[in-house]
């Protein structure tokens, strides 16, 4: 007689919209997720939008970096170049943010995330779905999710341009003689620290952890790969918690050079 394989869920009545039997405090997860990443989303667009106040003498906040095109004496290429449409408003922000922006929107947890949070599909695991079938990410537009990995490969990239900003944060200019010299103010640590939690939470990467540790069946026979791989494991095993700080990081040292360009705090020089 041909063995019967039956679906483990078969036979069970799927739950409505919200019924769950979890009887533990299940919403609050997902509220707090609602308003940490609207809050975050709001300020990040007011800073973008306001193409000032994003440098402070050797400072560069991380939201404008690298600045391509700019008025500050960061900028690669010069000024607002002729070809922007004058009827758009400019910030050198709106040219890299799509980057570190496209990456986070993609990344794993940050679906799993926001798919609970902002639509309730699911509200949280083991409560009802608002639909009945399972569409997965195998359709427009949530199949562009898949393009995680080539956001991983700008954000990689963003590193490196981020690693120069602490460079130069630590080489200050005299007003009077207008030497430079090596110093480290409390800003050069904070864009120090937001360097390495954008680091913790980049190479804890899924994707970074596939790069560098998957395709190979013997892992173990690639030394420098097995090294990368449990280190990329060591900060993907606390992916959410680096998802976050890194997010409070980010979003602070915009905060604190902005805040100094205005003159409303002081930049304290520790050496
Ligand atoms: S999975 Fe979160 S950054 Fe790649």
């Amino acid at each position: 007689m041909e063995p019967q394989t039956l679906s483990p869920t078969a036979g069970l009545k799927q739950p409505a919209f919200g019924e769950t039997a979890r009887r533990d405090l299940w919403w609050v997860q997902p509220v707090a997720v609602f308003f940490g990443l609207s809050a975050a989303l709001a300020y990040l667009n007011w800073a973008a939008f306001q193409n000032a106040h994003y440098v402070f003498g050797n400072y560069l906040s991380p939201l404008y970096s690298p600045e391509v095109f700019g008025e500050s004496p960061h900028a690669w290429f010069g000024p607002k170049p002729g070809w922007w449409p004058a009827w758009m408003p400019f910030s050198p922000a709106f040219l890299i943010l799509w980057a570190p922006a496209g990456f986070r929107m993609t990344c794993y947890y940050y679906r799993g995330a926001y798919y609970k949070s902002f639509w309730a599909d699911p509200p949280a695991c083991g409560v009802g779905e608002p639909r009945k079938s399972y569409w997965g990410e195998r359709s427009l537009p949530l199949i562009l999710q898949n393009s995680h990995r080539f956001f991983l490969y700008c954000a990689l990239l963003f590193l490196v341009f981020l690693s120069q900003d602490v460079w130069k944060a630590l080489w200050f200019e005299d007003p009077v003689s207008h030497k430079t010299t090596f110093g480290i103010g409390v800003g050069t640590l904070v864009l120090a620290l937001n360097l390495v939690l954008l680091s913790g939470y980049t190479l804890g990467c899924h994707s970074f952890r596939h790069l560098v540790g998957g395709n190979l069946d013997c892992l173990s026979c690639a030394p420098a790969r097995l090294g990368a791989y449990r280190c990329s494991s060591f900060f993907n095993s606390r992916h959410m918690l680096w998802a976050w700080i890194s997010l409070v990081g980010v979003t602070f040292a915009d905060v604190y050079v902005r805040l100094c360009s205005m003159g409303v705090w002081t930049d304290w020089r520790i050496i």
